[in-house]
């Protein structure tokens, strides 16, 4: 069997499509989503996904400003701005880019955002919400992980999914999301022992860990539905997921790729809540969630 690719490039400009309709109605109201980056320090990696960023809220005619900071910035002149843009009624979304700075705390910075701001889906208020099954921001790349699986209506309810890795930012919210799904959600990690032996009895594996060939052929079972968050390079410089995929694609029924997967569907999400963000402030959301 050969896997069928979810092409995550297309699924993701799908999604802009409904996305610039919903800015075209927000503009006519005379609002337009607008979001704000914080970028500290020069950090090679976060410039580039930054980038991006602008360029989709461009794309979509959004508003977008790029606050750059020198490495030095202190946390209290970090938290500062965040509160500046929490005031800001032209800004519906902030995000501060991550990593940060070994001097920066990281958990202070994302508790600063307003959470009707917190367009990430990191804060905790965020994170709670979705926990409990209320109305959140969702954490962008897992949100887009769910819209993939929509998009090629496979129906989650009942079915086994493993997650590999137990990031704040991936591997633990889209385990919740799952089980919001009414899928069963088993998660692993750099201690579990025996990876295989779990990743074997998934109908969905997960990869989320930044290692390539973390997932080969025999850590799946026959038609199985392999997603690869990684992000990494092989030995001749070319970008590469955690899942081997020539080796995977044989035994999988659907398998995302290394780049054109989940990777455009996290910047496209983010457009999303950032979309949201805006609605809510004229109460267009709930009629957005209906459509
Ligand atoms: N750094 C890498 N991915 C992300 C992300 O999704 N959000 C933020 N804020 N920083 C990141």
């Amino acid at each position: 069997m050969s896997a069928q690719i979810i092409n995550g490039k297309e699924i993701a400009e799908a999604v802009r499509q409904d996305i610039s309709k919903e800015v075209q109605q927000l503009r006519e109201k005379n609002v337009v989503p607008g979001l704000a980056v914080i970028l500290v320090g020069d950090n090679q990696a976060s410039q580039t996904y930054v980038r991006n960023k602008q360029k989709a809220c461009e794309d979509l005619g959004m508003h977008s400003v790029l606050i750059k900071q020198p490495a030095d910035l202190t946390q209290p002149d970090l938290i500062r701005k965040i509160e500046e843009l929490n005031q800001d009624d032209s800004i519906h979304g902030i995000l501060v880019q991550l990593p940060l700075p070994g001097h920066i705390q990281e958990k202070a910075i994302i508790e600063a955002i307003s959470p009707e701001k917190d367009v990430d889906g990191f804060h905790p208020i965020n994170i709670g919400r979705m926990m409990t099954g209320q109305d959140a921001f969702l954490p962008c790349t897992p949100y887009g992980i769910m819209v993939m699986l929509e998009h090629i209506d496979y129906k989650l309810e009942g079915k086994h999914v493993v997650i590999v890795g137990r990031s704040n930012i991936v591997g633990k919210p889209a385990g919740q999301l799952f089980l919001n799904a009414n899928a069963t959600v088993t998660y692993c990690h750099s201690k579990t022992s025996d990876l295989a032996y779990y990743t074997r009895q998934a109908d969905v594996v997960v990869v989320a860990v930044g290692k390539r060939d973390t997932i080969t052929s025999s850590h799946i079972k026959e038609g199985a539905v392999v997603i690869d968050v990684g992000m990494n390079r092989n030995d001749e410089g070319k970008l590469c997921g955690d899942v081997s995929f020539e080796d995977v694609k044989n035994k999988a029924s659907y398998i995302t790729p290394v780049p054109k997967g989940v990777g455009p569907m996290t910047i496209t999400m983010l457009m999303k809540n950032t979309v949201k963000s805006a609605q809510k402030t004229l109460n267009l959301d709930k009629q957005a969630m209906k459509s």
